[in-house]
């Protein structure tokens, strides 16, 4: 048996919290997962329920995504950025974390690098992993945006390197890039012509600027660019997996032919109810990006005169991160602790649910999600700050800074 198959800490805690029973887990607040608070809009729901009755969908459907939605896609991409986009360089799949992980087997011979470009979501690393790659992160920290600059990416990029991976706006940390920025990087990678970009861009409405930007309108690396994205967050059926890629036709083929040994082509129900949803269009996000502005102002608040935490500015809707390094440091019972672990005692002891970004290249923060009402918001921020009040953040110890005293565990592990 192969032990060096790892899912996230995220994944692990969506187990954890689906594992409990109902009655306790009414009790939790859950600010740790990214699944948009809308659902779909009715004519998509209306499109899923009446193809389900439909006799062609009873058969397996087309392994790389029916003519129709490959189409509508490359009709959203010319529109939306005046791109030209062909059906056969369209791949359908059960979610964009699908599409991502058969691009990876289709492209990577052993120990091929993957270069991420971090803070990143800790599911790339892991699938660089299990498709046979190596993983190297090369991160940013707020100084910058968390963002790299391109003569940081020149810099890491060795003979050895196969892939870039990119998410803009990013998961976790919520920056955004402009098309000056999309150029800079573009210019970088189209002097390697041995690499490919993926371009996760699965968050692409959710900005609060409102002006979604894309890889896709570089025309130098449109041979090196994979650009991955989907239904899940735009149109809330994270449940329905479905998302696509769109790369050169031949990195195409080879990810349909990994497709075809996984799972086949995507449950042509949802298909249709994905060209109902590019029908309708993303109008509904914009009253969304609203309702997380809120949100969002309600965490600034809610965390601004506590000692020892930082709140990181975020240009996207989805995450905010805040920085607890102050409350890490030092020699407790558990240092070196860690935002994970952090997380955890979170969980258990104040019950809310967030994600300590350790696996996401981004030690020392959690992150929050902003998809719940204002009230859970807010009830949640109160319980992560009677959690954090557990521990003593190092900058306010009258003897040593580097000490954290970690009251309740040390009283728990005491009685
Ligand atoms: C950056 C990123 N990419 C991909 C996904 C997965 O998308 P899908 O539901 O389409 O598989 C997520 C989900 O959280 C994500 O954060």
């Amino acid at each position: 048996m192969r032990t060096d198959i790892e899912s996230t800490p995220l994944v692990n805690m969506i187990q954890k919290l689906r594992c409990m029973p109902e009655n306790q887990l009414a009790d939790i607040i859950q600010m740790h997962i990214g699944v948009p608070d809308f659902g779909p809009p009715d004519q998509v729901v209306k499109a899923a329920m009446q193809a389900i009755s439909t006799e062609d969908c009873y058969q397996y459907p087309p392994i790389q995504g029916s003519a129709r939605l490959r189409g509508m896609i490359c009709a959203k991409y010319s529109q939306d950025y005046g791109v030209s986009v062909i059906p056969s360089q369209v791949m359908i799949a059960n979610g964009a974390k699908q599409c991502l992980f058969q691009i990876m087997m289709a492209l990577l011979k052993p120990l091929d690098e993957v270069l991420i470009v971090g803070p990143a979501w800790s599911s790339f690393s892991r699938q660089v992993l299990l498709a046979g790659g190596v993983p190297v992160m090369i991160t940013a920290g707020p100084e910058t945006g968390f963002k790299i600059s391109p003569q940081a990416l020149d810099d890491a990029i060795s003979d050895k390197t196969r892939l870039v991976i990119m998410c803009f706006p990013n998961n976790p940390t919520g920056a955004v890039l402009d098309q000056a920025e999309i150029n800079a990087y573009a210019d970088v990678i189209a002097r390697y012509s041995q690499l490919y970009l993926i371009s996760d861009e699965v968050y692409e409405y959710f900005r609060f600027d409102q002006n979604p930007t894309s890889f896709i309108t570089c025309e130098s690396i449109r041979q090196q660019l994979i650009l991955v994205n989907g239904f899940s967050k735009s149109f809330g059926i994270s449940g329905w997996r479905i998302g696509y890629a769109i790369a050169p036709t031949p990195v195409i083929d080879a990810s349909v032919r990994v497709q075809s040994l996984v799972s086949g082509g995507v449950c042509e129900v949802m298909q249709i109810a994905a060209c109902e949803a590019l029908e309708v269009g993303t109008g509904h996000i914009e009253s969304a990006i609203e309702r997380y502005q809120e949100r969002a102002d309600i965490v600034r608040e809610a965390f601004l005169a506590v000692e020892g935490v930082v709140i990181y500015p975020s240009q996207a809707t989805y995450f905010m991160v805040l920085g607890i390094q102050p409350f890490l440091e030092g020699q407790g019972l558990d240092a070196p602790a860690t935002a994970d672990v952090v997380a955890e005692y979170l969980l258990e002891e104040n019950k809310v649910a967030v994600i300590g970004t350790d696996g996401f290249g981004l030690p020392g923060c959690l992150r929050l999600s902003l998809c719940l009402d204002n009230t859970l918001i807010k009830e949640g921020c109160r319980r992560i700050i009677d959690g954090l009040a557990s521990f003593t953040p190092a900058s306010t110890e009258s003897n040593s800074s580097a000490t954290v005293v970690r009251r309740i565990t040390q009283e728990k592990r005491a009685s």
